[in-house]
């Protein structure tokens, strides 16, 4: 989780975040050990903020890998992820209830983990999506 934790610190140094002033950074592992980071990317036209969490996994994509099994998020309060963080983390886990979240905080470090199931029990995940009608 050190590791992790140091990623997540270094990502939110480059956070880009002159709207809002708060400032995120993410990492995480991927199945195969791999770590990837992301930070929070704002716009003059606030709507098309990019959050941290989607960066990291934007990240881990990119190179090929498509399962993570831990991320740590750090803010300066130990916020937790956005509804549409939690759908998108939700996509590329194998079980939401193996894979841990870890909220820290710039001043009292990291807190528990808890799994993607606590925070998001009743994801979207149908099967259904994408079938054609025959
Ligand atoms: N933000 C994230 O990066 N991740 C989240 O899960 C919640 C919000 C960012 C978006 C925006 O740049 C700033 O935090 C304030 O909302």
């Amino acid at each position: 989780m050190e590791d992790l934790l140091r990623a997540a610190q270094q990502a939110q140094e480059n956070a880009y975040a002159p709207y809002s002033g708060y400032r995120v950074g993410a990492a995480l592992r991927s199945s195969s050990g791999q770590v990837y980071a992301g930070c929070n990317v704002e716009n003059v036209s606030y709507g098309l903020t990019l959050c941290a969490e989607r960066n990291a996994l934007a990240a881990m994509v990119t190179a090929g890998e498509t399962r993570w099994t831990e991320i740590v998020i750090i803010t300066r309060d130990g916020g937790t992820p956005c509804g549409a963080c939690l759908q998108v983390l939700l996509e590329f886990v194998e079980d939401a209830r193996n894979a841990s979240v870890i909220c820290a905080s710039e001043s009292s470090g990291p807190g528990p983990s808890r799994m993607l199931a606590e925070f998001l029990p009743l994801g979207f995940r149908s099967p259904e999506v994408g079938r054609t009608e025959s």
